[in-house]
């Protein structure tokens, strides 16, 4: 079965805050059946996280997962620097993120629903969320570094906020543009190269 389509930047369901789950809808096959189509999504696009107002559902669920493969452009010492390691797939629901205020980390993000862009992003180090997982079990995850990053990328999602209302504005490139001249240069090079002042304000 094909996976279920993506909705992109426009659409006003990117655009509300998501609403909870309910704990009778957790365990429906309607809703395992949603997750599922999640997951093929994701592993389809190819991406390292999906939240469920991504597929024209409203509800505060998302999942993660990174691998390898999804990290083989990068250098051992990109990856070092972006704390960026395998995990295995997880779902989050109705998530709450906390900020152990660890310093912030400024690189280049994309996402799914705004096909074909990516900009710098600046965002905090490391975070802790907590959440109910598929068995409503509540789950908590302390971690640092690229997949901090995709919580809490993935979190704004479930309050109707985007990448673009946190960016570097002056960074936002086409991927092409951002493939053939920026990687593996420094975020200092870039910044440098698009005229970016080292302490750029960003969205919020
Ligand atoms: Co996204």
């Amino acid at each position: 079965m094909a996976p279920p389509s993506l909705v992109h930047a426009g659409s006003p369901v990117l655009r509300k805050p998501a609403a909870p789950v309910r704990p009778e809808q957790l365990k429906t096959e309607v809703f395992g059946r949603m997750v599922e189509g999640m997951v093929a999504c994701m592993r389809a696009a190819p991406g390292v996280g999906l939240a469920a107002p991504q597929l024209d559902v409203p509800l505060r669920v998302f999942i993660c997962e990174d691998t390898e493969a999804r990290m083989a452009h990068l250098t051992e010492a990109e990856r070092l620097d972006r704390g960026r390691v395998p995990f295995p797939l997880k779902v989050f629901i109705n998530p709450v993120l906390e900020f152990p205020r660890s310093g912030r980390a400024t690189f280049l993000e994309g996402c799914l629903s705004v096909p074909g862009y990516t900009a710098l992003v600046d965002r905090w180090h490391e975070v802790a969320i907590t959440a109910l997982d598929l068995s409503g079990e509540t789950v908590r995850w302390r971690v640092s570094g690229w997949p901090a990053r995709i919580l809490q990328h993935e979190v704004d999602h479930l309050d109707g906020v985007l990448y673009v209302d946190r960016m570097v504005s002056r960074s936002f490139c086409q991927v092409e543009e951002a493939q053939a001249r920026w990687a593996h240069r420094s975020v200092e090079e870039m910044k440098a190269g698009l005229g970016i002042p080292d302490e750029q304000p960003t969205g919020f």
